[in-house]
């Protein structure tokens, strides 16, 4: 069994992008690996919340992952504000952190650029914090997107460092974990890329959403005058309606409406209404986990505090090692 850790932001809601994407690999990695994922509160502290927005947002997306298949039989699900420990390392690891390599990070350096009125020390050291997270408990994995690649490669570091300067084998050195197949892409509404990737109101449909909510949006899903020609060539909004009912529909459904396409008398209105139906479908049971799991404050501070349990367990274990390495000894 192998150590994967990931975090997660607490920030928006879970679309069918996100579910597709890394949720799904979430939920099949916790069957065959030690997995701790954990809610990063400390890092949203980067952009200042309130404590309202900070609780919420946390709440929200416990609820969610919860919802979405994270099973806390399975794997250690936590809050990474309540391991004291993760800061102590955190502390630790600054320490052999450089300015230079810090400012070069480019999630930085896009930070400085857009938002030059915040630039704190939380955000330069944002990479050591996430190094934290995860070498506390000596994983060996890190599911990472894209974006990810460079802190992945800057915890290597610092766990690489922390072994030379006290000539130990202790961390293991971090690696992506690759989950296989590849991810499966959900397009946005919008006409063009992945779902959540703009901001538009309407481009995202989320687990929460209501059935109405979903209706609306499908309804006004980009699309154009229509084929022309026989066998045209779908131009992207309407390869995109196509992929997503790939994904929500039966085949029938799919192979339907790819001849009413080819033969030019599709009626992007019925191939809309068919699709939203079968978007409810596919949801409708994660709604319906998100509403109760929500009025379940008991079970969501049991979940808390037992995956608490665990991780401060594993946490504290590596702390007392690390301090003996460092020369912290008692008299
Ligand atoms: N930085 C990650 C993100 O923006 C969240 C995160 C924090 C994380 N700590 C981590 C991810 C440790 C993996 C491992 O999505």
């Amino acid at each position: 069994m192998e150590t994967v850790v990931s975090g997660i932001r607490p920030t928006g809601n879970l679309h069918l992008g996100n579910y597709f994407g890394a949720m799904k690999n979430f939920v099949k990695m916790q069957e065959n690996n030690r997995c701790f994922f954990f809610i990063a509160d400390y890092h949203s502290l980067t952009t200042h919340p309130t404590p309202e927005d900070l609780h919420g947002n946390v709440r929200n997306v416990l609820v969610e992952y919860l919802a979405a298949g994270i099973d806390p039989e399975k794997a250690t699900i936590y809050i990474q504000s309540d391991i004291p420990e993760i800061l102590e390392l955190y502390l630790l690891l600054n320490m052999n952190a450089y300015l230079g390599e810090l400012e070069r990070c480019t999630s930085f350096k896009e930070k400085l650029r857009k938002q030059p009125e915040n630039v704190n020390a939380g955000l330069l050291t944002y990479p050591t914090l996430m190094a934290a997270d995860v070498i506390i408990h000596k994983a060996a994995k890190v599911p990472v997107g894209k974006d990810q690649e460079q802190n992945l490669e800057m915890m290597r570091t610092f766990a690489r460092r922390f072994n030379r300067m006290y000539k130990v084998d202790f961390f293991p050195i971090p690696q992506a974990y690759n989950f296989g197949e590849s991810l499966i892409k959900i397009p946005g509404l919008d006409g063009a890329g992945k779902m959540g990737k703009s901001e538009g109101v309407g481009n995202a449909i989320f687990l929460a959403d209501a059935p109405e909510v979903i209706r609306k949006k499908v309804m006004r899903a980009v699309t154009d005058s229509g084929p022309t020609e026989m066998n045209q060539k779908k131009p992207e909004p309407i390869q995109n309606l196509f992929t997503l009912m790939e994904v929500m529909s039966k085949p029938e459904t799919v192979s339907f409406f790819d001849e009413e396409y080819n033969h030019c008398r599709i009626r992007y209105g019925d191939l809309k209404k068919q699709l939203a139906e079968d978007v409810i479908a596919f949801t409708t049971p994660f709604r319906e986990k998100i509403l109760s799991l929500s009025e379940d404050s008991d079970y969501l501070r049991k979940v808390t505090r037992e995956g608490a349990e665990v991780a401060r367990e594993s946490a504290a274990g590596t702390i007392r090692e690390i301090r003996e390495i460092i020369g912290f000894k008692p008299f």
